[in-house]
Formats: structure tokens, C-alpha cells, sequence
């Protein structure tokens, strides 16, 4: 039996899209603040005082994966406002190496800190952790779903430089399938009206569900597909992401003159692949040089490990240091907001960004279909008595498709079984209109041959 989740408690910060473009922007005035209320005279990124104000908090960093930027700006910011900070930063020293749960660790953390930064190989564990902490949890990378708090100073930065992101053509380069910090920001700039100019290594290109959620939720319209499987896209309402193949931004360049505002380029995350010597290109002065790429700025999370030369770096367009020196008076922002310290505090704004909200399948990890991403963090055998089979059922146009609650990756194929009727359909628009409460009768298997093992016929639901 799966232990009960207590009710959450309050904000946590998984995705970016937790985060409304009201926080966004409240971070954002708040870092620029602590910037010019603490500034290093010699160096204007780096925030060079501290205050009291987090004098009675503790920040609790729980990493499971290497991290240098993330980790040590987190601790570096909350120093920096006066509060104390507690690492686990080695799962072969904690409790993990002896076999204990992420969902028992961040309930035992959270009598410890009052707020916890967390990071984990698996895609959906900060979710799976905010379920059952006590206390808020901000999402450090998980897997390769999604890196908030990056995509924060990614675009504080891209603020910095462009001011307006409105239709800029922002290009991303690398692996854009495994990179946790592409997916975040991606979603962000669809919501600022960028648009996106994907530039993947060859077969790392957007997962299907990050690329139809560009499509369907963010409204974001492809342009001609192109040769080199590059596309570039566009938000449609009020000023439409678009998705362009790079040959067609050529073609659209050469008729409006237009460069790409800002390239962002990533590592081959070859954690997140079984094989790990593929090719990979490498971005340098030389490819910097052209005429498009004149006023681009250069964005990389890092770290780098080749990608990107350091022939470049002496570049003014070359913005990565920068990028990460703003980890401190961002994160320094966002635990003075989850925290309420400087009298403005997430709680009392309506945050999230979805602006739809699908229903809930929730069983028993036991019963019907497991989420179809193998790095889920529902395969987690520590995790297996604390999660459940959770899905957002979401309905689109005709289509109605299972987006898993932690990983947010989707399921399209699938059969419904009744409870009662004992029947089982592949004709998913029998949900189209079901409430959570009435998806509580349902069981998703993954095909017929699953409904038919587990005793449920064959049946048409009008006759149901
Ligand atoms: C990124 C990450 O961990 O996802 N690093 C970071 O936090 N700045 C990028 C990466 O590891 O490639």
C-alpha cells in the first residue's frame, strides 16, 4: 500500500511554469535590487555584501547529482542574506547509500531547514519531494525535465542585454533532448513572445512532449520544416512564438534582415544517453563570426566541456560568466520571496503559469500503466512505496493524452478500462469530460493485451 502524501503546504518551485510571469518579474526586481544595494565596485555582477535578514532560516541543500554553479549560488545567496545553510551533497555519505527514500528524506529535512534546494538524476523527483515536504522545495535539476531556477537567470541576463524579448530570435544549440536547462527555458521564452531558433546535435532534438506543449499550450507555430532538422518557432497570441527551421530563418534573415538576438548553447549530457560518444558540434569564434550572429549574445548554463571554445570568451557578446555570477542575487530573490523576507512573499500572489488545469488519474503504482519515461522517478525502486501512478489527462482539440504528474512526459496510446463495466475501450475521448472524481472508475492499461491480462473485455463504451 502506498503511504498517504500529507497536503501540501505551500509553494514549491519544479517547473518555471509554477512560477507566473508576476513572480518572474518580482524576482527580477528583487535581484536587481540586492545588486545595487550590495554591490562590488570592481565587479558589477558580483553581489559583495551580506545582510541579516534570513537571520532566523536555514536553507537545506539536498543534491544527488555533482553540481558546482547551482549548489554553491544557493548557499552563497542564502550566506549572503544572513541565514545558515545545511549540504547533503554526497549520496554515497547520506542516508540514500543506505537505501533511504527521497519522499522519507525531505520529511525528515524538513524539521531540519525551512527550505530545500534539491537535485536528482531522476526526471520528477522534485515533484515526487514537494509532494511530501513540510517545507517549500525548489527544484535544482531533475533528470532532464527541468531547471528553474537556470532558466531565472538565463533571462535575467537576456533582460540585461536586450531589454525586450518580444520576437528576438533566440537560438538554442546542443542537446536539446537531454538538457534539463533548455527545457525550463524554452517555456519561458515561448511566455515572453521569443522566438525560438532550435539548433539540436544531430537526434537530440526537443522531446515530443516539450515540442507539442510549445505547440498546444504555448502556442507557439512551426515554420517550414528544414533540411538539417533544425526548426525555428514562434508564440501565436498576442505575437506568436514560432518554431523555424534553421534553412528558413536563413530565408527569413535574408528577407528582413532580422539576426538571432541571443545563441544558447549546451553540453552533450552524456549522463542522460546510453551512448556516449556521439558526435557533437562545436561552437567557436570562427561559426560566431557570421553576419547573423553579429549581436548575439552567447549564453551557456555551463559548465562546458568542449562545446563551446574558449577562443570566445574574450568576445563582448560572450555572456556566460556573467550568466552564472547572477545565480547569487537571483537565488538571493526567490528565498527572500518563498521565505517573506522583505515583506513580499509568493504566498500571497496567485502563482503558476497553467492556465489550464487538467484532472487527476490517480491509482496505486500497483494498478494499470506506469508513467512510459524509464528515468521517471515512479521506476525508482526506493521510491516504488511512495508514488503512485499520477496523470494530468489532457485534453486537446480531439486528442486526449496522459501527461505523467511528475515528469510531465506524455502518453498518447493507451486503453481505458471500467472499474464497473469491466470493459476496457481504446477510444480515449471517453474522458474527454471526466472530473478527477470520476476518473477514480478508470484504470489506463497500456494496450489491449494488459486490459484483456487483468480481466477486463473488449467493449464499446456506448454500449457500456
Ligand atoms: C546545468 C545542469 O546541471 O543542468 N548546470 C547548471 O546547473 N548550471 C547544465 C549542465 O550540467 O549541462
Amino acid at each position: 500500500m502506498a503511504a498517504k502524501a500529507p497536503a501540501p503546504a505551500t509553494r514549491h518551485i519544479v517547473s518555471i511554469n509554477d512560477l507566473s510571469d508576476h513572480d518572474i518579474e518580482s524576482i527580477f526586481e528583487i535581484a536587481q535590487a540586492y545588486l545595487e544595494r550590495f554591490p562590488d565596485p570592481n565587479f558589477p555582477y558580483r553581489i559583495r555584501r551580506s545582510t541579516n535578514l534570513a537571520s532566523d532560516f536555514i536553507l537545506a541543500s539536498l543534491f544527488y547529482e555533482p553540481s558546482t554553479r547551482t549548489r554553491l549560488s544557493f548557499e552563497s545567496a542564502m550566506l549572503r542574506l544572513g541565514g545558515d545553510v545545511i549540504t547533503s551533497a554526497d549520496p554515497l555519505t547520506s542516508s540514500a547509500a543506505k537505501g533511504e527514500s527521497l519522499a522519507d528524506s525531505v520529511r525528515v529535512v524538513g524539521n531540519y531547514a525551512d527550505v530545500i534546494v534539491i537535485r536528482h538524476p531522476r526526471d520528477g523527483a522534485a515533484r515526487l519531494a514537494a509532494e511530501y515536504s513540510p517545507i517549500p522545495i525548489i527544484n535544482g535539476g531533475d533528470g532532464s525535465h527541468e531547471h528553474p531556477t537556470q532558466t531565472l537567470c538565463d533571462i535575467f541576463t537576456l533582460k540585461r542585454k536586450k531589454k525586450n524579448l518580444k520576437r528576438l530570435k533566440v537560438a538554442i544549440a546542443g542537446d536539446l533532448k537531454g538538457s534539463r536547462t533548455i527545457h525550463s527555458f524554452v517555456y519561458a521564452l515561448a511566455r515572453l513572445g521569443a522566438h525560438i531558433v532550435p539548433m539540436p546535435a544531430p537526434g537530440m532534438e526537443l522531446p515530443a512532449h516539450v515540442d507539442r506543449r510549445l505547440r498546444e499550450e504555448f502556442h507557439c507555430t512551426f515554420g517550414r520544416q528544414g533540411s538539417i532538422g533544425a526548426l525555428y518557432m514562434t508564440p501565436e497570441e498576442p505575437h506568436q512564438p514560432a518554431l523555424f527551421a534553421e534553412p528558413d530563418f536563413e530565408f527569413e534573415y535574408k528577407r528582413s534582415g532580422e539576426k538571432i538576438a541571443a545563441v544558447y548553447v549546451t553540453r552533450f549530457q552524456k549522463e542522460r544517453w546510453a551512448e556516449k560518444d556521439q558526435s557533437y558540434p562545436k561552437i567557436d569564434a570562427k561559426f560566431l563570426r557570421e553576419s547573423k550572429y553579429s549581436q548575439a549574445s552567447v549564453l551557456h548554463p555551463l559548465p562546458r566541456v568542449g562545446e563551446l571554445d574558449v577562443s570566445f570568451d574574450s568576445d563582448a557578446r560572450a555572456v556566460y560568466f556573467e550568466q552564472a555570477a547572477y545565480g547569487v542575487p537571483i537565488r538571493m530573490a526567490l528565498i527572500s520571496l518563498m521565505l517573506g523576507l522583505e515583506g513580499k512573499s509568493f504566498e500571497t500572489f496567485q502563482g503558476g503559469f497553467q492556465k489550464a488545469r487538467w484532472p487527476l488519474y490517480d491509482q496505486p503504482l500497483g494498478l494499470g500503466m506506469r508513467c512510459c519515461n524509464p528515468n521517471c522517478i515512479v521506476h525508482d525502486a526506493m521510491e516504488g512505496p511512495y508514488v503512485r501512478n499520477k496523470f494530468h489527462v489532457v485534453s486537446i482539440g480531439d486528442s486526449v493524452m496522459l501527461r505523467c504528474m511528475y515528469c510531465e512526459n506524455d502518453v498518447d496510446r493507451f486503453v481505458v478500462a471500467s472499474k464497473k463495466g469491466k470493459w476496457y475501450s481504446a477510444d480515449a475521448g471517453l474522458l474527454a469530460k471526466a472530473s478527477t472524481q470520476k476518473l477514480k472508475d478508470f484504470v489506463f492499461y497500456q494496450n489491449d493485451s494488459d486490459a484483456l491480462d487483468n480481466g477486463y473485455h473488449s467493449r464499446k463504451p456506448a454500449a457500456a
